[in-house]
């Protein structure tokens, strides 16, 4: 089959040397601008991250598109042919490995290690009464990540519970009894923008946000304001609106704040091969790829 790599930002060369190991006899196309038309109109698959605009609509062939990540929304574009099947990659490692982000992040927030980390700068030996960890904590999103999440939380000490759109309590009153709100969610047209200054206000004054989902569900805006007035006590973002973020983005220097460049967990190349090799494979044999997602739902 021809398989086009759109791994950008990432380097393509790792995907295809691992896609190479496991199954040598499919020809490999990585994306380029100047790609030309009569390249695209005979690609089969795409691996890839995001689909830069128009390129879906010159691959009339084109039979599966599978992400190599776990969301899957920059590759849901508007002119990706309604019958073609996309798949994510689901990698157990890259859920542990978020989870202890969120752990790490909640717990420098729950144990005020900033307070202490400010106070070493000024050499202040100060000590504040500290409990332990009993913090509630919701985690928006029961997947794949938000499950682990969840239970990674709970051995700490948190008192965590998962929370998704199908559950029967209201967003509100579920932020509004959390101290820690964690994004865990697909990015969707239901999704996007969940997380603005009515969100904010509904969560406890002097709460926290751990986004480890996408950019795209906080209005930053909301929340910088938010931030600054004391309404939440700050955020974790491991991912932001604008990837990479460009030096002026106002929520660098935000205080309370801490910007990741999206690093709580990728999921490896090897499994990313392995298990589309395992879709190449189906999709062969005309069944359906491992991790298919709904495209009416978006994930
Ligand atoms: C993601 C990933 O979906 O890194 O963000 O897998």
């Amino acid at each position: 089959m021809k398989i086009l790599l759109l791994t950008h930002p990432m380097p393509a060369a790792p995907f295809a040397a691992a896609i190479r190991a496991l199954a040598p006899d499919h020809e490999l196309i990585e994306y380029r601008q100047d790609i030309d038309a009569a390249t695209l109109a005979e690609i089969d698959v795409v691996l890839g991250w995001q689909m830069p605009r128009g390129v879906a609509a010159k691959m009339p062939k084109l039979r599966w598109v599978c992400a190599v990540a776990a969301g899957v929304d920059k590759l849901l574009v508007e002119d990706l042919a309604e019958h073609v099947p996309v798949s994510r990659i689901i990698d157990a490692e890259q859920a542990e490995g978020i989870a202890q982000f969120v752990v790490l992040m909640a717990l420098r927030h729950a144990r005020a290690l900033p307070l202490y980390e400010a106070q070493q700068r000024e050499r202040q030996w100060k000590r504040s009464p500290i409990a332990a960890v009993r913090s509630k904590v919701a985690v928006l999103g029961t997947g794949a990540m938000g499950s682990v999440v969840v239970r990674l939380l709970g051995a700490v000490g948190f008192e965590a519970r998962g929370w998704s759109r199908a559950s029967a309590e209201p967003l509100a009153s579920v932020l509004g009894a959390s101290d820690i709100v964690v994004c865990a969610l697909p990015l969707t047209v239901h999704t996007e923008g969940l997380l603005d200054a009515k969100a904010f206000a509904a969560m406890p004054r002097g709460s926290y946000l751990i986004n480890i989902a996408r950019g795209g569900h906080v209005v930053e805006a909301d929340l910088i304001d938010a931030v600054r007035s004391g309404q939440l006590a700050g955020a974790a973002l491991d991912v932001q609106r604008r990837e990479p973020m460009a030096a002026d983005d106002p929520l660098w220097t935000v205080p309370g704040i801490t910007i990741t460049p999206h690093i709580a967990a990728q999921p490896s190349t090897t499994t990313i091969a392995a298990q589309f090799v395992e879709g190449l494979r189906c999709v062969a044999e005309g069944s359906p790829a491992p991790h298919t997602i709904d495209r009416t739902r978006g994930y």
